[in-house]
């Protein structure tokens, strides 16, 4: 799977200076610069999802069924935060002899965590089987013993799909490693979305340092069309749920690091899907295999599209190279198509 994926890829100094060595001995380096046949065709269609509480699911099967060059798991692949890490490799591995994953796998896949896959329910860098937790997630995907990703704290990463000129960078942020404590208010003052609040505080973070230095160095490579998968919302106001509203300064961090790039952001958690704007697109989907109980969103003044959609999806992210224009379609178990927006590159300048 790792050959397949293979594009450009920010490692370590260490791991540049093996593939050196590697390579002048004659050896191949480890697939990251072999590309595969399938690296260098443009990427066309990208499905997205999140919230899997199940691993067998009409929405799964419908989710087979559906165009796909790429599946991104955008956290909450299991829900795995009550049993500790036997309970997470348990799901795991029930997951990865699923029928749907099983399926996915004759074409690239890419995932990030969010707070139940992750080990604890909102949770963050407080958590104390963080590092096991990060151990479980890359067996899961059969992550190369020796990847560079096993190395460091968190599971960010980023890859280029497709030739110059059609390129395509998927960059998958990790909200959790690193997020500082959610600031909260009694339940009487809670809203509909919960009891979390935006901070004042310039000093939490959700990507922490070392994190926001890898994105910066991400961003400036080249790239026509940038796609930041983030588990939690970016794009809406605060509601008292989790969402990047609620640390506005890094909110504004990066949107500063965007500006003038195409790009957009694709969203999970929710366990429901919308679309919204705030100086970026972000693409809401959730949840692949749960009825969201309340069925009415969360007030959202970034809210593109009026409808929202409270039943299982998932998203599918078309891009049409030749008209240099985006469709984004949420789909359930029906044929049609529950939301759909076309957006033109032009537009998807931050
Ligand atoms: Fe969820």
């Amino acid at each position: 799977m790792h050959d397949m994926l293979a594009g450009f890829v920010l490692y370590p100094p260490t791991m540049l200076k093996t593939t050196r060595r590697r390579l002048l001995a004659g050896l191949p380096a480890f697939g990251l610069f072999s590309a595969h046949a399938e690296d260098s065709k443009p990427l066309e269609n990208i499905l997205f999802g999140s919230c899997l509480d199940t691993h067998e699911h009409p929405m799964l099967d419908r989710t087979l069924s559906l165009p796909r060059d790429l599946f991104l798991f955008m956290g909450d692949n299991i829900y795995a935060d009550q049993g500790g890490i036997p309970m997470m490799q348990e799901k795991y591995a029930r997951l990865k002899n699923s029928r749907f994953f099983r399926g996915l796998k004759n074409k690239p896949i890419l995932a990030t965590w969010d707070d139940h896959d992750f080990g604890l329910n909102d949770g963050g860098s407080e958590y104390p089987q963080k590092k096991e937790a990060q151990v479980e997630f890359w067996n899961w995907l059969d992550e190369p013993a020796n990847s560079p990703h096993r190395q460091q704290e968190g599971v960010y990463q980023a890859k280029t799909f497709g030739p110059s000129g059609k390129r395509v960078r998927i960059i998958l942020l990790d909200t959790r490693y690193f997020r500082s404590p959610l600031m909260k208010v009694s339940k009487e003052k809670a809203m509909l979305g919960g009891s979390s609040i935006p901070t004042e505080d310039e000093t939490t973070t959700i990507l922490g340092a070392a994190q926001w230095t890898w994105l910066e160095k991400v961003l400036q490579e080249p790239a026509e069309l940038r796609i930041i998968v983030s588990s939690i919302q970016f794009a809406p106001e605060a509601h008292g749920g989790e969402c990047w509203a609620n640390f506005p300064h890094e909110q504004k961090r990066l949107l500063t690091m965007l500006r003038g790039q195409k790009a957009l952001v694709l969203s999970g958690d929710r366990h429901w899907s919308e679309f919204s704007k705030n100086s970026v697109f972000d693409f809401t989907s959730s949840s692949m295999t749960q009825k969201h109980p309340r069925g009415t969103p969360t007030p959202n003044k970034h809210r593109l599209v009026p409808k929202t959609y409270h039943l299982p999806n998932v998203g599918l992210l078309n891009i049409d190279w030749t008209a240099q224009a985006i469709t984004t379609q949420i789909f359930g178990e029906a044929p049609e198509a529950q939301i759909e927006l076309r957006v033109p590159f032009t537009d998807l300048v931050v």
